[in-house]
């Protein structure tokens, strides 16, 4: 679980990417096309096993931020979600990279890109510790989206918040906690509804209202590295993973996105429209 804040240090040698700066203003509103009627779509996902690949989960990215690992997803051809934690440590973007199609933890096969610039929540962790527990990125390229990489579907709805349903949350991170880094595979886990109540009192925090909580099986649960990466239920994601109390031991704190739809799409449209107008081509409207 995303126990830490500061993520063990990983000192990578990063190939430089060539950087695109064109703006393309048709990508915006992306984000809202499948907002609606998701359930229809998905009642086929595989809920099980342990290893997972891009094609199951290829809106999975790994966002490295100088030395640290969080995983995100990936809304529009140029921009992804992530946890606000995950800058906590460092906000300077020439130290940070994201990699889109990796099939394993420091695979440098895979595509890797510039970070532009970040929106932090403006209230993260001001009402609670960690509450608010969102940002979004965008990237100076794009994401080329093929069957390693595609933009992620978000729930419409708060129906899945109900203890008779199971989650998946993916990751690259931590197999144990503690065990470090070295060659991990790309992650599912199982993972239950926990009340508001039971995780209060197992965790003995309050919670804040866009936080929910979810428990593997004693065994199993997300880790160190895995903060930022999705929470799917139905194959939509409703979930980003954000903290915890160790990893297996308490239920584990996730940040709700149903929560956070419309700061989602108004955040877009405004980094969006702040790199088009750095780039200096016509404004929105
Ligand atoms: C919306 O999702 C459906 C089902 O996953 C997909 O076929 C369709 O291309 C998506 N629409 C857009 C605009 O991305
Ligand atoms: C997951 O993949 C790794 C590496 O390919 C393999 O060693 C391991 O046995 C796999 N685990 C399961 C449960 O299939
Ligand atoms: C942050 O908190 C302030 C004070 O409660 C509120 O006015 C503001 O709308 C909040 N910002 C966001 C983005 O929710
Ligand atoms: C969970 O499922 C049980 C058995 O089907 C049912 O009785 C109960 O009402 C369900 N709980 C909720 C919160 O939907
Ligand atoms: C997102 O923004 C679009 C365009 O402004 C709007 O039509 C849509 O209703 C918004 N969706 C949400 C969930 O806020």
């Amino acid at each position: 679980m995303i126990c830490e804040t500061i993520i063990k240090t990983i000192l990578l040698h990063f190939i430089l990417h060539a950087v695109l700066t064109e703006c393309h203003l048709k990508d915006l509103g992306e984000i809202t096309k499948n907002w609606s009627n998701v359930l229809n779509n998905l009642e086929k996902r595989i809920i099980g096993g342990t290893n997972t690949t891009k094609y199951e989960h290829p809106f999975a990215v790994q966002f490295f931020n100088h030395g640290g690992l969080c995983g995100g997803s990936i809304l529009t051809r140029k921009t992804m979600l992530t946890a606000a934690h995950c800058f906590d440590h460092n906000k300077n973007i020439a130290e940070m990279k994201i990699f889109s199609n990796p099939r394993f933890l420091f695979d440098l096969q895979s595509i890797i890109h510039e970070v532009w610039q970040f929106e932090i929540h403006q209230n993260y962790s001001k009402e609670m510790f960690f509450s608010n527990d969102i940002a979004i990125i965008i990237i100076h390229d794009y994401f080329e989206f093929g069957p390693q990489v595609q933009k992620v579907t978000i729930i419409d709805t708060d129906v899945w918040m109900n203890i008779n349903n199971t989650f998946v949350a993916i990751g690259w991170g931590e197999n144990k906690y503690g065990t470090g880094f070295k060659n991990n595979n790309f992650k599912k886990v199982d993972l239950y509804y926990v009340t508001r109540e039971r995780c209060k009192t197992e965790n003995r925090i309050d919670l804040s209202p866009e936080m929910f909580c979810l428990s593997g099986d004693g065994e199993t649960d997300t880790c160190r590295g895995d903060s930022g990466g999705g929470v799917l239920w139905n194959g939509a994601l409703v979930g980003i993973i954000s903290h915890g109390r160790g990893c297996a031991q308490a239920p584990g704190i996730y940040v709700n996105v149903y929560y956070y739809r419309t700061w989602i799409n108004e955040t877009v449209k405004k980094i969006y429209k702040e790199f088009c107008d750095f780039h200096n081509h016509k404004a929105l409207k």
